[in-house]
C-alpha cells in the first residue's frame, strides 16, 4: 500500500547489490512512495549484481561509483542533480565491507591494510558523500541523509571484527556532521541500528545463522526484516520526521533493550541440559 510519503521527492540511493539487498528493498519502496531517485553501486557489484533490473523497475538510472573516491562521489551527486533536475531531497548510505572478515582475519590479529579499507568504504565514505552534498549544495532544506548501522557499535558482538568500529565512527559522523548540516541547512543525518538481515553483507559475518537465531529469540517483536527496514527509511526521508536528527535509532524488535528474555532462556537451558 502507498502513502505517497515521497511524492515530489529526489534521492540517491547506494548500496543495491541482488534483491536481497536493503538498499534494493528502500529503492522498491521509495518508488512505490512516489520519489525519482538514481542509483549507485561500484563498477564491480554492477557487473556481477543485478542493479540492472532494479533500474529498469524503478526507472532510475545507475550511476557507478566508488563510494572511497571523492572525485566519484561528485560526478553521482552532479549526474544525479543533471538527471533529476535539481537539488535532491534524500540520500541512502547502505554501503559496507571488511576484508577482515571476509578474510577471518580475527580483531587481535587484524590486517592493517584491511583495517584501513574497512573504515574508509563503510564510514569514510559517508563524511565523503555529506562533505561532497554541501559543497555543491545538492540537497534540499530540510532534507534527509540515512546510513545503515549495527549494535555491534556500542556492545561486543562475537565475530563482528573491525565492522564494529567502523559502525561506531559511522555513528558519530551522523552527529558531528549532522550538526552543522542541521544548523546551517536544516538538513537532517540519521543512522538506522538494523537487526541481523540475511543479504550478502550480512552472510560475510560466518556464525549469522546463530546470531540470526539468538537476535530472534531476544527481540519481543523479533528481527526486523529488510523489508520494514526500507520502510522506517521512507518514514525518516519523509516530512514526517523533519525534527529528528543526530540520532541512532534502533530498528531492531526490541533486541538493544533486552538482557535475556524467556524464548532465548528456554533454548538455553535446552543446551545446558544436553551438556549434563
Ligand atoms: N545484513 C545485516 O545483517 C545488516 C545489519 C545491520 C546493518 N547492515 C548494514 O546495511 C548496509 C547494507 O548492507 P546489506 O546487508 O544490504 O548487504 P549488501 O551486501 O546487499 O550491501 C552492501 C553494499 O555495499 C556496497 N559496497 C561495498 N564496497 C563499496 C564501495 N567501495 N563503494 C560503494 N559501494 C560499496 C556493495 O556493492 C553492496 O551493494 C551495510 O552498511 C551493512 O553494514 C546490515
Amino acid at each position: 500500500m502507498s502513502y505517497n510519503l515521497l511524492k515530489g521527492k529526489k534521492g540517491i540511493i547506494f548500496g543495491a547489490l541482488d534483491n536481497k539487498s536493503i538498499a534494493w528493498k528502500v529503492a522498491e519502496k521509495a518508488h512505490e512512495e512516489g520519489a525519482v531517485f538514481t542509483l549507485s553501486n561500484t563498477p564491480i557489484a554492477i557487473r556481477f549484481g543485478e542493479i540492472n533490473v532494479l533500474s529498469e523497475k524503478c526507472n532510475a538510472p545507475v550511476i557507478p561509483a566508488d563510494a572511497t573516491s571523492v572525485p566519484d562521489m561528485e560526478k553521482v551527486i552532479r549526474e544525479s542533480m543533471e538527471h533529476l533536475g535539481g537539488k535532491i531531497d534524500f540520500i541512502l548510505h547502505s554501503i559496507g565491507m571488511s576484508m577482515n572478515v571476509r578474510k577471518s582475519r580475527e580483531y587481535d590479529d587484524l590486517d592493517y591494510d584491511f583495517y584501513h579499507k574497512t573504515m574508509d568504504i563503510s564510514a569514510m565514505s559517508f563524511h565523503k558523500m555529506l562533505q561532497v552534498a554541501k559543497k555543491l549544495d545538492a540537497i534540499n532544506e530540510w532534507g534527509s541523509v540515512v546510513a545503515l548501522s549495527y549494535i555491534a557499535a556500542q556492545r561486543t558482538l562475537y565475530r563482528y571484527n573491525d565492522m564494529a568500529d567502523a559502525k561506531a565512527m559511522l555513528e558519530s559522523i551522523a552527529r558531528s556532521f549532522g550538526y552543522i548540516y542541521g544548523r546551517e541547512k536544516h538538513i537532517r543525518v540519521n543512522t538506522i541500528s538494523q537487526s541481523p538481515t540475511r543479504t550478502t553483507a550480512g552472510s560475510g559475518v560466518k556464525g549469522i545463522d546463530a546470531l540470526f537465531d539468538f537476535t530472534e529469540r531476544m527481540s519481543p517483536l523479533g528481527n526486523a526484516t529488510a523489508e520494514e527496514c526500507a520502510g522506517f527509511c521512507i518514514v525518516l526521508f519523509s516530512d514526517l520526521s523533519r525534527k529528528i536528527t543526530m540520532q541512532n535509532i534502533f530498528h531492531d524488535g526490541g533486541f538493544s533493550s533486552m538482557g535475556m528474555s524467556l524464548k532465548a532462556m528456554t533454548q538455553y537451558n535446552k543446551c545446558l541440559e544436553d551438556e549434563e
